[in-house]
């Protein structure tokens, strides 16, 4: 019989996410309580426990994945990593029949052969819980438990990995269309413009509408992860009761009998197809009309609202001209509706050239690791009243 160990009461959480977004994930973090949360290279962490983990999990939307920080130290041999890593009451958080997966990543240090240094922290963790469970093999038959080791600057971070597929894994979106971008940067997009549930929105380039989607599910505060699991569900030392428990609580916050007015529009008829029955996955199929619209011919019906998208680069699929037609187009189409605010995702230098008008801010972005700039036009504002 193996000795039980207990899992921590407390620990420090680690929420990645990617790089230009961190102000967007710290007010999130800040709405579910958990105070100002410092961000260091795409990394927020706060010290929090197993309600926090499933809470974060839940209801996070821009996000990447969400970490228990388990030790830091630095190394810069095989020996230093591996004593460093065998430190770590292993048994306190894996069961002596989980599978262990190690993966990591290294910048800037001397450790930098990456399989070689996921042998040893792999080696490292079985013989501290051989040690711990008095045994001499594992089988691995039970649970997933992700290890990840950063190494950056010779300093080493070993996290344990709760969330499994990042978060933009939201569920709802089965099948693949051209250039889609991330549920997470679609959210961070979202976040940092001007919508809120009562003011129109429209995608005049919504492709498989992960945009109007995540506005639909912004406006009727459905959390980002309601509809997947996570890896710390299947720990039995971690217990059902906290994915529980913030299941009915973000549950309990949905405002599915709002009124809104999302719109999102393609060229293409296949891809609207697509965005429909996405809508319906993920449980808005009733909150967003889509329609088929060449951008050359989109005029907003409604007096003022808020345009968040995602437009052809012209790089890949689409030629750089068919690209600048568009961004020429949507000058167009917005010139008599300076009520109306835009704010567009481009790699393209030439953006503010081609819509005709300089914007009134810009951010770098990442869009799939391809620098951009987001561009902010600000249109008359409403009155945000919760
Ligand atoms: C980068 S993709 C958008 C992907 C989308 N954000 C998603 O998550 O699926 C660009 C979209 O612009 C559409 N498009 C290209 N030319 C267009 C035009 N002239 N008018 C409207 N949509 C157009 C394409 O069909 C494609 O779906």
């Amino acid at each position: 019989m193996y000795k039980k160990y207990d899992f921590p009461d407390k620990f420090d959480i680690v929420v990645t996410c990617a790089s230009g977004v961190e102000k967007v994930v710290k007010s999130e973090l800040k709405r579910l309580d958990y105070g100002e949360v410092p961000a260091v290279n795409g990394a927020l962490t706060f010290l929090g426990d197993k309600n926090a983990v499933a809470r974060c999990n839940i209801n996070l939307r821009t996000g990447d994945r969400v970490y228990i920080k388990l030790a830091e130290f630095p190394a810069t041999t095989f020996d230093e990593l591996f004593a460093g890593v065998l430190d770590v009451s292993w048994a306190s958080y894996l069961p002596a029949d989980a599978k262990i997966l190690v993966n990591g990543k290294s910048v800037k240090s001397k450790l930098f052969a990456l399989s070689a240094c996921q042998s040893i922290v792999k080696k490292a963790i079985i013989e501290k819980m051989g040690a711990q469970y008095r045994v001499n093999g594992f089988y691995e038959q039970g649970s997933t438990y992700q290890i990840e080791f950063w190494i950056f600057k010779d300093q080493v971070t070993l996290l344990l990995n709760t969330s499994g597929a990042g978060l933009h894994k939201r569920g709802y979106r089965d099948l693949v269309w051209i250039a889609p971008i991330k549920e997470t940067l679609a959210s961070s997009l979202l976040l940092l413009s001007d919508f809120y549930w009562q003011r129109p929105f429209h995608d005049p380039f919504c492709g498989s509408g992960t945009i109007p989607i995540e506005a639909a599910r912004i406006a009727l505060n459905i959390a980002g992860g309601i509809g997947r699991k996570f890896d710390f569900c299947e720990w039995e030392n971690f217990g059902q009761d906290a994915y529980n428990l913030a299941f009915t609580e973000a549950k309990d916050n949905e405002k599915r009998d709002r009124k809104v007015e999302i719109f999102g529009t393609d060229i293409d008829a296949k891809a609207i197809k697509l965005a429909k029955r996405h809508a319906i996955q993920a449980g808005v199929g009733d909150k967003i009309k889509f329609s088929v619209c060449d951008v050359k011919n989109f005029r907003p019906t409604l007096p003022c609202g808020t345009i968040v998208t995602n437009p052809p680069y012209g790089e890949r699929v689409y030629d750089r001209e068919e690209a600048e037609a568009c961004y020429k187009n949507l000058g167009k189409a917005l010139k008599d509706s300076i009520d109306w605010s835009l704010f567009l995702i481009t790699p393209a230098k030439n953006f503010e050239k081609l819509y005709g008008k300089r914007a009134d801010r810009e951010r770098k972005l990442y869009n799939s690791n391809k620098e951009c700039k987001y561009y902010y036009y600000y249109g008359k504002k409403g009155d945000k009243n919760d």
